[in-house]
């Protein structure tokens, strides 16, 4: 049997004009209740509402996560401690729209950010970017993550510093890579001739770590709060998504929350059986449980969306890739990987693998009703990427026989379509709260606390002693309590070379 077997109705669903067809997963009827009974079983609807309640889901930290709270644009009380963090979130709001009113004469701004401050602001310049007749207010928005030099060099060349404006986000201000770009940046600006005072105009911070923003340097009333309710991956709702505002208007800006709002409020409100963020989860558990699926990919047939495997990487792999669950016990599934790029160019690299490799890997097809340009080729050219869309999906599922078996595609491989209806700030905004969502079911699927990261942090301890090696220019370095006998070896030889 095809996977195409079951009814369309029964597997399309939609939340604000967005549309998902689950036909492909190949779960008939029965395969649903028993995915919803599982669901409950799991307390996903308690779980919903006690994240919207600023319970503290993040366990291990003992915090809310409260991400929500930052596109609650009807400013419904939303309360920590008996106290509402609606004001707080609102200042932000006006500071921001105030910074839009007063932005004139720049010509370059340098946003300084790595991981959850860098990856959401940098997908939705990107994304918005491709909206027709939208208005960038001739600015160049720079993103600079790596410590790397390559990428610092490569904005450098291209900023003009007097009319540059700098924007350090860290919401712990205590980010390695950050810190060491923010100061190479401030040297540059110092170097071509600003004045302490131009710095001081031209530096902005966004970050829960206030004390450490002003001891770096930064103004006060050009520090932008948010707080350690906000995890870093959920965080561009917050401040950190000021290049947004900055960029494309504080309007647009705004449409982006609402978009989220939108989604979140279905998310709350829609029975299990009706819930995008949910229905999603459930498909992706069905195939880890029926086909042991190590790996999903997200394929956004939308050029102006590359940039969202690479945001969804984290949010997804951050939130769940771990190996106990809240209680610290051993669990049986989390995270699969996850990958993808923009179609219909993913067809032409990787795509040989979903269809006749080994593992069976499910998919996204993230695709957009309209054109995302307005060239005159735009309608002739969406249509053949809609086709292509639409062809992967079905050859993937139904396969075709052959008599050379190096000519047959197996086909049983699901996946889902996500039909947008356009591709702009509000779609946008509803799209990666669809997934902030689907991530947050999943760790309740699975009882995994998806709001912290302790795997993140052993390798930036062990890379501080690796560093004063290096530093020594030695190259008889022996093994001890902090470096093995094979990065011993590797520290040899790179000193070897100096
Ligand atoms: O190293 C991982 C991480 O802590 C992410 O969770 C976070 O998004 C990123 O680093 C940046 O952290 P910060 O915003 O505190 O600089």
């Amino acid at each position: 049997m095809s996977l195409q077997a079951h009814s369309a109705s029964q597997n399309l669903h939609s939340a604000i004009d967005i549309a998902l067809d689950t036909a492909y997963q190949g779960i008939d009827a029965n395969g649903w209740v028993k995915l919803f009974a599982q669901a409950r079983k799991s307390k996903v609807e308690q779980f919903i509402v006690d994240m919207f309640a600023g319970k503290h889901i993040n366990n291990s930290e003992d915090r809310p996560a409260l991400h929500s709270a930052l596109r609650n644009l009807t400013k419904t009380p939303v309360l920590i401690n008996d106290s509402d963090v609606m004001p707080a979130v609102s200042e932000v709001w006006h500071r921001i729209e105030a910074l839009c009113n007063k932005w004139v004469g720049v010509t370059d701004v340098i946003h300084i950010g790595i991981g959850g401050s860098d990856f959401g602001p940098r997908l939705a310049i990107e994304a918005l970017a491709h909206v027709p007749g939208i208005d960038s207010r001739g600015m160049r928005m720079h993103f600079l993550a790596n410590i790397d030099t390559a990428e610092l060099a490569r904005i450098l060349v291209r900023a003009q510093p007097h009319s540059t404006r700098v924007i350090v986000v860290s919401k712990s201000f205590t980010t390695l890579e950050t810190s060491m770009n923010a100061k190479a940046v401030v040297a540059w600006l110092k170097d071509s001739g600003c004045t302490k005072s131009q710095i001081a105009h031209a530096l902005y911070a966004v970050t829960a770590n206030i004390p450490a923003a002003k001891e770096f340097g930064v103004e006060e009333d050009n520090i932008y709060p948010f707080w350690d309710w906000v995890g870093g991956r959920y965080s561009v709702w917050s401040a950190v998504g000021l290049p947004i505002a900055l960029q494309y208007g504080f309007e647009t800006f705004q449409q982006f929350l609402a978009g989220a709002e939108a989604m979140d409020l279905h998310f709350k409100n829609a029975p299990l059986e009706e819930n995008l963020p949910v229905i999603m989860a459930l498909t992706l558990l069905y195939q880890q449980e029926k086909h042991d699926i190590k790996a999903y990919a997200a394929i956004p047939y939308a050029d102006a969306l590359d940039w969202f495997p690479k945001w969804l990487q984290q949010l997804d792999m951050e939130s769940n890739g771990k190996s106990v669950d809240r209680d610290g016990k051993p669990v049986k599934h989390s995270s699969p990987v996850v990958f993808g790029s923009a179609g219909s160019n993913a067809q032409h690299s990787y795509f040989q693998l979903f269809h006749q490799g080994t593992e069976i890997i499910p998919i996204d097809f993230i695709a957009v009703r309209e054109p995302m340009s307005d060239r005159p080729e735009a309608v002739a050219h969406h249509r053949i990427l809609l086709s292509n869309c639409l062809a992967q999906a079905q050859a993937l599922a139904n396969g075709k026989t052959a008599s050379n078996p190096n000519d047959v595609y197996p086909g049983k491989r699901p996946s889902n379509l996500l039909l947008l209806p356009k591709l702009n700030a509000f779609y946008l905004g509803a799209l990666l709260a669809l997934y902030e969502n689907r991530t947050a079911t999943l760790g309740a699927l699975w009882n995994i606390n998806s709001f912290d990261q302790p795997g993140v942090e052993y390798g930036k301890v062990l890379a501080k002693p690796i560093e004063k090696a290096l530093t020594s220019h030695q190259n008889n370095i022996a093994a001890s309590d902090d470096i093995d006998a094979v990065t011993a070896a590797r520290i040899n030889l790179l000193n070897s070379n100096n």
